[in-house]
């Protein structure tokens, strides 16, 4: 069983603070830290995160403190809530400090530009065996800081460090449902990504409903096809960390990767846009991964491969749309 003792959170933006916020319950104390000093002497000053998740009074038993060491120190779980560019140059530094019983909490949605490698891939390689879990799902930071009903899946191979954290996490605004396909869940949390940026450039245009249900539905057996490259379960692109992910990526006002689209659908260059946004966009990594991927190998991925060649081939949205509906016809299959 998890010891309740004490919790390290490892970054300090919005979905850090509002999981601090969560984990400030079961926990005696939760310990955060970020690579940005000034950030966590303001937030630990201030008792709010006035950067990142304006207007919420942040738990007492919350620190955010500079030492990494004294962070982690004594923690059962430590978090990754941090953007995926840097989890491999992060986990370098976490190893230095991690104990053999700590477990790893991964929050982070993403996989490594260059080698396609998903987040507990690059634990493996950087640390070796450890426990390990992920949540993901349709859970943005801004609602679940206001307490606003939520169901997220926390997967892990080691079927009880599932039970635990979500015995431990669950709460009546915070609904955790286990899974042991963690390949599909950090798929389906990395790749919608990439629809929603597609999503995004369908609102920039202008189109409406239709089209972004097509996106979206077309989206989701895309991601599941590509995922079934890494034999990771086609049932799990049905749940909460795929079309449940997907959905609220697509439509919220909150997702940055669908807000970076808008501007691209509303004409910006894809580098313009890129500068116009003040936090990270990690669908743009994700897009050129996988579709340079697919691109090699042939896999047959029509959104991905239209985001990818809007982003970095400069095709222009409205000609990857008209390359999109104008396919060869052929019968819907899931
Ligand atoms: N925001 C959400 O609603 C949400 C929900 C689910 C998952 N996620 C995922 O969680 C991760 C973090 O997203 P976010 O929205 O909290 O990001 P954010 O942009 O709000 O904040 C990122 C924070 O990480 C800090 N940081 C940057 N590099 C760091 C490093 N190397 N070590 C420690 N801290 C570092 C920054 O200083 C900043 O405080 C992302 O992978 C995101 O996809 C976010």
């Amino acid at each position: 069983m998890i010891s309740l003792k004490k919790a390290a959170v490892i970054g300090a933006g919005s979905w850090g603070t509002a999981f601090s916020q969560i984990l400030s319950d079961p926990f005696d104390e939760v310990f955060v830290w970020d690579i940005d000093e000034k950030h966590l002497l303001e937030l630990e000053t201030a008792r709010e995160n006035k950067k990142y998740l304006p207007g919420i009074s942040l738990a007492p038993n919350v620190r955010f403190l500079p030492d990494l060491k004294e962070v982690m120190s004594e923690s059962s779980i430590v978090v990754l809530a941090f953007p995926s560019v840097f989890v491999r140059e992060t986990l370098k530094k976490i190893k230095k400090h991690l104990q053999k019983t700590q477990k790893l909490v991964n929050l982070i949605k993403g996989i490594e530009l260059n080698t396609l490698n998903r987040v507990s891939e690059i634990v493996l390689q950087e640390i070796g065996e450890v426990g390990y879990a992920v949540f993901s799902g349709p859970s943005h930071a801004e609602e679940v800081a206001q307490k606003m009903p939520t169901a997220i899946v926390c997967a892990s191979e080691d079927e009880q460090l599932a039970l635990d954290l979500q015995k431990i996490t669950s709460t009546d605004y915070f609904r955790v449902y286990t899974s042991d396909d963690v390949c599909g869940v950090e798929l389906g949390g990395s790749l919608k990504n990439i629809m929603a940026i597609a999503a995004g450039i369908s609102d920039g245009l202008g189109y409406g409903s239709n089209t972004k249900a097509a996106i979206m539905t077309r989206g989701i057996n895309e991601i599941a096809r590509f995922a079934s490259h890494f034999n990771a379960s086609p049932f799990t692109f049905l749940g909460l960390s795929g079309i449940g992910d997907l959905i609220t990526t697509c439509i919220s006002t909150y997702s940055r990767n669908r807000r970076y689209g808008e501007l691209i659908g509303k004409g910006a260059d894809p580098e313009e846009a890129l500068s116009k946004m003040t936090m990270v966009v990690e669908g743009r990594d994700t897009a050129e991964a996988v579709g340079r991927y697919c691109i090699e190998r042939n896999i047959d991925m029509p959104i991905t491969r239209a985001v990818y060649n809007t982003l970095f081939k400069n095709l222009s949205p409205q000609a990857a749309v008209k390359e999109l509906m104008t396919r060869d016809i052929k019968p819907e299959k899931i």
